[in-house]
């Protein structure tokens, strides 16, 4: 049985011992600033030089509690041993070699194990990349390859990445495709998460400017991340399913970071007990090594040698990490996932009592999100931010998603102390 604490000398989280940011971390800020593309979005003044478990170091000595993950990536906690023993030992025997043109086993064993794990009828073709992005871009390409059909539906809300394929599919902010056009066309996108959208779909788009017929692929993520934690109305995935299944549309579930375990199952789809046709992954699928798979049912992989590779997707190193990874995901960590999300709804619940400007908690698992309201009602950015640097200054990483809202998506070996942890701190910033 799988040990979920991993602490092995961190002092108690969180322990800030310098004021924020430190010396050393400002004086890197200054040199990141001078030679860094402006555009990454860094919320708070974080410099990281160790992680363990669900804390991380800065480089000043200050310890975080971090409900971040690295973005939904650290699954099995920063520097899980067995992920880092499992890239040592490959590492000293093989750095890379292409799985493009040749083969290693790391490779094939990783796709067999998810090939086992995928949600569909029978076993599943895997091909890896090295992100997100990455996966949905080469699921554009196979599903467009396969249907010989051009169009594809995606969703307001939506993030699947920032390459052309991708982001002509992602539809979250403005700024993210702001002066970036012409996008890659035939493209549609509907609003999230309704039986009215579905509707709007099939009664308006259908009859009128988009034959269904033509569409080769509804991309969905199964609960909308960087959207704002969404959880779909019920009936909505499977309402998909259907169409497709009407039409021959190929069903595709973005599960770059609802899945691999974050929501308490493999794949967040698996709670609705749809069947796509393609899933794509990354983030946590390894552990924090730069990996990413699309997983199809195994009679649409039907593209010829060439049509589709990649030199470092499905790197040995990478791969490894992904077998550790789902080793110790299967082994406890989606069940910790799945009962500390109970107590951390539960928490935020709470909270939400004693401050009613927290909305009601909602999500599956350890993906967790809260939206902030002002005294109307309505959804407060302004106050989200200033919640989050001041969690920050408190010594607790947090990230914001949606419009107003705070994603909690900490590494799934998280335990019930330290999710007391985050909603004391947080208690104490609303309370103050
Ligand atoms: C649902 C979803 N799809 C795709 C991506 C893009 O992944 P990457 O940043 O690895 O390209 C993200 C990243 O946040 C995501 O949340």
């Amino acid at each position: 049985m799988l040990s979920i604490s991993v602490n092995l000398g961190l002092p108690r989280v969180p322990n800030l011992v310098t004021s924020l940011p430190g010396p050393r971390a400002q004086a890197i800020i200054e040199r990141d600033r001078a030679v860094t593309s402006p555009s990454y979005t860094r919320d708070y003044p974080l410099v990281v030089a160790r992680g363990e478990g669900c804390m991380v170091e800065d480089v000043d000595g200050n310890v975080f509690l971090d409900m971040t993950a690295g973005i939904a990536v650290t699954n099995t906690g920063h520097a899980h041993p067995e992920v880092v023993a499992a890239i040592q030992a490959q590492s000293a025997q093989l750095l890379h070699m292409s799985g493009t043109d040749f083969y290693y086993e790391p490779m094939v064993e990783l796709a067999e194990k998810l090939a086992v794990r995928a949600p569909f009828p029978q076993g599943a073709k895997v091909f890896f990349t090295n992100s997100g992005a990455e996966s949905n871009e080469g699921a554009i390409k196979l599903a467009r390859y396969y249907t010989k059909r051009s169009h594809i539906v995606a969703f307001l809300g939506a993030f699947h990445g920032r390459t052309y394929g991708a982001m002509s599919l992602t539809g979250s902010k403005a700024v993210q495709r702001a002066n970036f056009g012409p996008f890659v066309p035939g493209v549609t996108h509907i609003p999230y998460g309704t039986h009215a959208s579905l509707d709007y779909l099939e009664k308006q788009l259908f009859p009128t400017i988009l034959p269904p017929e033509e569409i080769a692929a509804i991309v969905v993520e199964a609960i909308q991340g960087e959207g704002g934690y969404i959880v779909p109305e019920s009936g909505f995935l499977p309402r998909i399913r259907d169409i497709c299944d009407r039409y021959g549309i190929l069903m595709v579930v973005d599960e770059v970071q609802s899945g691999m375990g974050r929501t308490g199952r493999l794949f967040a789809i698996e709670h609705w007990g749809v069947m796509p046709d393609i899933i794509t992954t990354a983030k946590g699928i390894a552990s924090g090594l730069p990996l990413g798979a699309i997983l199809s049912r195994p009679e649409l992989m039907t593209w010829p040698p060439g049509a589709h590779a990649t030199t470092f997707g499905g790197n040995p190193v990478a791969c490894v990490a992904g077998i550790a990874t789902l080793r110790l995901l299967e082994d406890g960590l989606i069940t910790n996932a799945s009962q500390m999300g109970e107590l951390l709804q539960a928490g935020l619940t709470q909270l939400h009592q004693r401050f009613p400007r927290l909305s009601l908690p909602r999500g599956k698992g350890l993906m967790v999100a809260v939206d902030l309201l002002d005294e109307e009602g309505n959804l407060d950015r302004h106050m989200r931010d200033r919640i989050i640097q001041e969690a920050f200054l408190r010594g607790l990483l947090l990230l914001g998603c949606g419009k107003a809202a705070i994603r909690f998506c900490p590494p799934l070996i998280i335990d019930s102390n330290q999710i007391q942890i985050g909603l004391d701190i947080l208690a104490d910033i609303l309370g103050s």
